[in-house]
């Protein structure tokens, strides 16, 4: 058993308005107090787009609500003439405890390269952000190169360029997570199966490992691999999500469409009951 919390996170991607947004974000309180959810045990957090995170923070804050949020994506520069571009700074302010970067609808749709999603890295760690360092394959690159490969490679090139700013960082305060989805299973109801992610998740935590050791040492870069949590994603749904958690190194899930829905959320967040009662 490793001492990784698990995590449960919910990318709303370009839905929900802030309106929606507090009656979505209520809902889910209220479903998972119901449930008696400990948050200590399994952490809920969502990523709602940046129109809303004031008003979730407002109602978070308000009602102390133990679940946390993030934004889906911030700028590299913190602050100047970048129009349209939101600071980490900005996000920061608003409570938020996360950022995703490298979220392969922005590789795709906005050409974000590693090189991009290592700044992004960068700059949220740099304002007090975990980023959530999305990585995976397309359906052709899992033909060309097998599953591995690409998302490996993806998060070698990040944190190669980290590696110096996570020096006398201490791993333990798990200062960033990784997403492992691979982008054929992502909004297609074809999820990975639990084996084949792990296998990846593996190969993805022993990647952690090999990327710090020239900068951090052997043993730091051991601990780090050690303590990084690393999510699956793509296609998550309450009726699978407890076949990916039961994996040694799978320490929770990314959900986009079922996270829309507070009941089936707040169900895929309970998973522990769903290995109790199978
Ligand atoms: P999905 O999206 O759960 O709708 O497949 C996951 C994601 O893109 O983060």
């Amino acid at each position: 058993m490793s001492n990784r919390t698990p995590l449960i996170a919910g990318n709303w991607k370009n839905n929900i308005d802030h309106l929606h947004a507090i009656a979505l974000v209520q809902k889910l309180a209220w479903t998972l107090r119901d449930a008696d959810h400990d948050f200590d045990d399994v952490e809920v957090a969502v990523f709602p787009p940046f129109t809303d995170l004031r008003s979730v923070q407002s109602l978070v804050a308000a009602d102390r609500l133990p679940i946390t949020y993030g934004a889906q994506d911030l700028s590299v520069h913190d602050s100047g003439a970048y129009t349209g571009e939101i600071s980490g700074a900005f996000i920061a302010k608003l409570d938020a405890r996360y950022a995703l970067v490298g979220h392969s609808e922005r590789r795709q749709y906005h050409h974000e390269t590693d090189e991009v999603v290592a700044q992004k890295t960068i700059a949220a760690r740099r304002n007090g952000l975990v980023p959530v360092i999305c990585v995976g394959e397309t359906a052709d690159d899992l033909e060309a190169q097998g599953p591995a490969a690409v998302p490996v490679a993806q998060l070698t090139a990040v944190l190669e360029t980290i590696a110096a700013d996570l020096d006398g960082v201490e791993p333990d305060a798990a200062p960033l997570v990784v997403a492992y989805e691979p982008v054929w299973a992502i909004g297609s109801g074809q999820a990975a199966s639990p084996e084949q992610a792990q296998q990846v998740i593996a190969r993805l935590r022993a990647a952690v490992a090999d990327s710090l050791t020239p900068t951090l040492g052997e043993a730091q870069a051991q601990a780090w691999a050690a303590s990084v949590r690393v999510l699956y994603g793509g296609s998550v749904a309450v009726d699978n999500v407890a076949g990916f958690l039961a994996q040694p190194d799978i320490d929770g899930a990314l959900v986009g469409g079922a996270s829309l829905d507070a009941t089936k959320f707040a169900q895929i967040a309970q998973f522990r009951k769903h290995v109790r009662t199978n």
